[in-house]
């Protein structure tokens, strides 16, 4: 396996705890998260870019639970957000609002006020209107606003087109061209500082290649932005990094970093990054049990294991093919050992988890599913009006919620039955 997952005795384990206790004392389904792995991605990817000054701002949609962001801040990360929620939550975890860099095509009115009065380090402009908009509201609250342009340098990042970002078909970011007549605006303007230029070309990159001539694109616009007087103060390469779910070849992160390294050599500019998966994606297993086995009648038939844990739960399987491992947590007494599909318990046949696994199971087998600590919780919902699951983070030999279970009661509030046309 390539995630922190470990077996000893037979009994699944994060860091020094095993994931039976964790299962009994919160049940099932919970994500679980290590500390000890989202540091050791930290620390290997901070150490590879010592070459060049440099700030990691972690991706926040990734994983956003409040304990993981902390853990990112004490380790002095700066984050990359999508949303005022993001912002909030980037706050409530000690973040530093000045590392705070604002991604994505559409900020609100009231999500750039919000961040223009926290005074974050970046806006990512990704289009000519929203730019109208942030000096608009710059010019109003009387704070000048910080700007780095998406550029969108036209690459195939050769990863599942969903999560492709930096074709002249995806809605991310502006041509080249159009890049330079932002750049304009925004030195015309008194509310508006040029301090960066940025790209973010699609995510589970496996090879360095797409990254690193995205990086040629945005060196060669910064010299002819240059060449105009205009200074750029950081590039901002994005995120990206692919992990291995299975057999996947390891990302070269060394190679990478020295070939980033290299093209930044003797530039006067700060290398910022958007990782997010890279950090967490392989630091989280998702925990469920078997709730019922419906092996095959006969060879036209699949045996499946109903789970407690579903698509809403963990939709990436559904959603884009994904391929997660799956490991028995727990030694199983009277196991059937079969090929299993590993279904939930929601209405759709789109609801599983992994096609094929040869396991050996039984009702009340634990199972986990690996490399679940990117896009598992927060892409969740209460599709089926299911509650959504607990999270867990372990350090060391000891683990503490970092988020409990949702409860119906938290599911329904805000919801109302209308008497006579009239709320209640
Ligand atoms: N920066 C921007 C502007 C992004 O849009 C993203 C991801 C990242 C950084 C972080 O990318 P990463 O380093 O994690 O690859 N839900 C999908 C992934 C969606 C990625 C969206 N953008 C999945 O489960 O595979």
């Amino acid at each position: 396996m390539n995630d922190c997952f470990k077996l000893r005795d037979g009994v699944g384990y994060l860091e020094d705890v095993p994931l039976t206790a964790i299962a009994e004392r919160c049940g099932t389904p919970t994500y679980v998260y290590s500390r000890a792995h989202f540091t050791v991605q930290y620390n290997a990817l901070d150490t590879a870019l010592a070459a060049v000054p440099h700030t990691i701002c972690y991706a926040v949609k990734a994983n956003s639970n409040l304990a993981v962001l902390n853990v990112f801040a004490r380790l002095g990360a700066g984050f990359d957000i999508v949303s005022g929620g993001e912002l909030e939550r980037v706050m409530r975890a000690g973040g530093d609002p000045a590392k705070v860099i604002f991604s994505g095509v559409g900020k609100s009115a009231a999500e750039i006020d919000f961040a223009l009065k926290l005074g974050i380090g970046c806006f990512n402009v990704e289009s000519a209107a929203e730019l109208e908009r942030l000096e608009l509201h710059a010019r109003r609250l009387a704070r000048r606003a910080p700007v780095s342009v998406r550029v969108n340098p036209d690459i195939d990042a050769g990863t599942h087109p969903y999560i492709s970002t930096g074709l002249k078909t995806n809605k991310f970011g502006v041509p080249r061209d159009e890049a330079l007549s932002l750049y304009r605006a925004v030195e015309n303007s008194q509310w508006l500082d040029v301090v960066g230029i940025d790209c973010h070309i699609g995510s589970q990159i496996s090879s360095p290649a797409p990254l690193l001539e995205a990086l040629t694109s945005l060196l060669q616009l910064t010299d002819t932005l240059n060449e105009q007087g205009i200074a750029i103060r950081h590039i901002d390469i994005g995120g990206g990094l692919g992990v291995r779910y299975r057999d996947e070849a390891p990302f070269e992160l060394d190679s990478y970093a020295r070939d980033v390294c290299a093209a930044l050599a003797g530039r006067n500019v700060h290398l910022l990054l958007e990782p997010g998966r890279f950090l967490v994606a392989n630091g989280g297993v998702l925990l469920t049990r078997v709730e019922y086995l419906k092996p095959a009648r006969d060879a036209t038939h699949r045996n499946f294991a109903v789970l407690d844990a579903a698509m809403n739960d963990l939709i990436r399987p559904t959603l884009y093919q994904a391929w997660h491992g799956v490991s028995v947590v727990a030694p199983v007494e009277h196991a059937t050992q079969t090929r299993w599909d590993l279904v939930g318990p929601v209405c759709e046949s789109g609801d599983f988890l992994a096609h094929d696994r040869e396991l050996g199971l039984d009702e009340g087998a634990l199972l986990a599913i690996h490399s679940a600590g990117a896009y598992g919780f927060v892409q969740s919902s209460n599709y089926n009006s299911r509650n959504r699951a607990a999270e867990v983070l372990v350090d060391g030999d000891q683990f503490a919620v970092v988020r409990r279970r949702e409860t119906l009661a938290e599911q329904l509030r805000g919801e109302t039955v209308l008497q006579d046309g009239q709320p209640e």
